[in-house]
């Protein structure tokens, strides 16, 4: 590693700034991406699914941070009522200074959602989509705000951006979906900087991608637990092949913190882009087609029911 590589020593005091992360969930990137900002002196609201989790994650936070200031938040991002009551409850945190969108489920069995959504589609880019939508007027508040989206190398396999209406029922191949909502993340970003820009708003929009990372995501997405020896077995595989959680994390606090142009695209700078320092990495083409980006948008303004910004 060069002696410029950005370390976490190169994140600034955030004492007085308040940031949301999605999927905090012990073990995961969420969970370090929360650490690091709480250590830097940020209040942090905890946003995930499930309640016993968001409070295991507080309690591992206060372990490391002694005095850290951290709220939790319940919100299913796979359902959109359960997104506009969160984000509600979200408006008594104040000006909201950073939002990570970083829960992601992968490579799913077929599920529909409550609003009748792919789950995959809907949990990765629609629930994200609104409840940023929704936040909005807070990261304005800020007058300094910032937006980070967690995409992956995986949006290089996305043959077209997820475009259909996504309420009709269509062949389901699992990682193909999982990648076109990766490259929908990156469309989101790219069309978002843009409009916020367009708008004269005070605030940027960001994505990371973390290489390959050893948290639990491969057998959420297989097992739909965590729990049991065969979840422990695949957990402690996807580990022995991957760089640690808590690296994975640092593309996302990279491009969270440092003074980066908007629509910056920040990952891990080693072979393949699978481990190392973080830096500021390239996107497919496809990524930047700025129809598909403003054709996303339109569909995801219709899908989620909210105009803006
Ligand atoms: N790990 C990698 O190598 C890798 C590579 C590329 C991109 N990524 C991206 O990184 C992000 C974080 O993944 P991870 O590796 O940290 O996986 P993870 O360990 O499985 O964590 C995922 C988090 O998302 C939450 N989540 C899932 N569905 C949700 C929903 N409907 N509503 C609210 N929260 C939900 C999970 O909550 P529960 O604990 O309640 O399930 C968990 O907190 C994802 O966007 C993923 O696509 C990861």
């Amino acid at each position: 590693m060069s002696r410029d590589a950005w370390t976490t020593a190169d994140i600034p005091d955030l004492t007085g700034r308040t940031a949301l992360v999605t999927g905090p969930t012990l073990g995961g990137l969420g969970w370090f991406t929360a650490l690091e900002l709480a250590r830097a002196g940020a209040r942090v609201a905890l946003a995930g699914r499930t309640p016993d989790k968001l409070d295991a994650a507080a309690a591992a936070i206060r372990d490391e941070v002694p005095g850290a200031s951290l709220e939790t938040l319940v919100v299913d991002l796979a359902d959109l009522a359960s997104v506009r009551t969160a984000a509600a409850e979200a408006a008594g945190l104040g000006p909201l200074h950073l939002l990570v969108n970083n829960a992601g489920i992968m490579a799913t069995p077929y599920r529909r959602t409550v609003d009748r959504l792919e789950s995959q589609l809907a949990t990765n880019h629609f629930g994200p989509f609104l409840l940023t939508g929704l936040l909005l007027d807070q990261l304005v508040a800020s007058g300094d705000g910032r937006v980070v989206t967690l995409s992956s190398q995986m949006h290089r396999v996305a043959r077209s951006a997820p475009l259909g209406d996504p309420h009709e029922r269509r062949r389901y191949s699992r990682w193909r979906v999982y990648g076109q909502t990766k490259l929908a993340n990156l469309l989101f970003t790219f069309e978002l900087d843009r409009r916020l820009r367009r708008a004269g708003l005070p605030v940027q929009a960001m994505a990371a991608h973390p290489g390959f990372a050893g948290t639990h995501l491969v057998v959420n997405g297989q097992l739909s637990s965590t729990q049991g020896r065969v979840a422990s077995i695949m957990d402690a595989a996807v580990r022995a092949v991957s760089q640690p959680a808590h690296a994975g994390a640092w593309p996302t606090l990279m491009a969270a913190t440092e003074d980066l142009p908007g629509g910056t695209y920040v990952g891990p700078s080693g072979l393949g882009q699978g481990s190392g320092a973080p830096g500021i990495v390239g996107a497919t083409a496809l990524a930047h087609d700025e129809m598909a980006q403003r054709r996303l948008w339109e569909l995801s303004e219709k899908t989620v029911d909210l105009t803006w910004p």
